[in-house]
C-alpha cells in the first residue's frame, strides 16, 4: 500500500469487539499516532515522550508505543495523570508543573499532539531532549495519511485488546454545537463522537 493513498480515502472492517462510536475515535486517533510512530520507527527499549497524551491521538500513541516495546513518557494536565497511567505511560510529566522540565530525560522520539496552538517552555525543553539520533515530530509537520494499512493494523489490535480507544462523550447529531463547546474547552479525556442515525 503506497502512501499515497491518501487521495482515495482508506478502508477497513470495523473491530468486532467495540461499537461504531468507539471504531469512530480508533481510527481518527489512530491513523495519526501509527503515523508518527512508524515514522519514528520505534522499536524495542526505546524512549518515547508524547506531549499530549490524552487527546485523541495521545491516547493511542501510548498504547501503541508501548506495544511496541518502547519506554513511554506522556506529559498531560493535572486532571489527566491517572487516566494516562491506565493507559500504560511508565512516567507522567505535568505541563503545568515548571520543575516538569528537570524530569525530562533522552528520547528517540518526541511526539507533539498539539502542535503550536498550545506551546510551553516544557515543550520547547522537549524538542531539544532527543538522542544522537533521535526525532521530534509535530502534528505541524504534515498531513494525516489515509492508509488502509494502518487502519486494517488498527482494527487487529483492537481486536487483540492492545488498543483500546477512549470516549470521553458521545453526542446525537443535533448536539453539535454542545459538543463542539466542550473539545473546545481543550480538556477532552480522548475523543468526542458523534451518533449520526439514518432515518427510514
Ligand atoms: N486524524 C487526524 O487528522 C487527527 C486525529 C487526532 C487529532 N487531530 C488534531 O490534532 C489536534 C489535537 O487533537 P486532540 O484531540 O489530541 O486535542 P485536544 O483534546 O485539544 O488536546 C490534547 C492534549 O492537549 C493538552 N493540553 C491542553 N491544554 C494545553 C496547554 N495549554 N498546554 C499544553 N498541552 C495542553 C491536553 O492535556 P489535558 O487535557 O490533560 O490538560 C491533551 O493532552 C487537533 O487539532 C485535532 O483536530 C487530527
Amino acid at each position: 500500500m503506497k502512501e499515497g493513498d491518501s487521495k482515495q480515502g482508506c478502508l477497513a472492517v470495523k473491530p468486532r469487539n467495540i461499537g461504531f462510536e468507539e471504531a469512530t475515535s480508533a481510527a481518527y486517533g489512530g491513523l495519526l499516532a501509527f503515523q508518527y510512530l512508524e515514522k519514528g520507527n520505534i522499536t524495542h527499549g526505546q524512549n518515547v515522550l508524547i506531549y499530549g497524551a490524552s487527546g485523541t491521538s495521545g491516547t493511542i500513541a501510548i498504547q501503541y508505543a508501548k506495544y511496541l516495546g518502547a519506554t513511554v513518557t506522556a506529559v498531560c494536565g493535572p486532571s489527566h495523570i491517572e487516566f494516562v497511567t491506565s493507559l500504560g505511560a511508565d512516567s507522567i510529566l505535568d505541563y503545568t508543573k515548571d520543575e516538569s522540565i528537570t524530569y525530562l530525560e533522552e528520547y528517540d522520539l518526541v511526539i507533539d499532539t498539539v502542535g503550536k496552538r498550545k506551546t510551553s517552555e516544557l515543550k520547547k525543553a522537549c524538542a531539544q531532549a532527543l538522542r544522537g539520533n533521535g526525532k521530534y515530530i509535530s502534528i505541524d509537520d504534515g498531513a494525516l495519511l489515509l492508509r488502509s494499512d494502518r487502519l486494517n493494523k488498527i482494527t487487529e489490535l483492537v481486536e487483540l485488546g492492545v488498543i483500546k480507544p477512549v470516549n470521553d462523550r458521545v453526542y446525537p447529531f443535533e448536539q453539535m454545537i454542545e459538543a463542539h463547546r466542550y473539545v473546545e474547552m481543550g480538556h477532552k479525556t480522548g475523543n468526542v463522537a458523534i451518533t449520526v442515525h439514518k432515518t427510514t
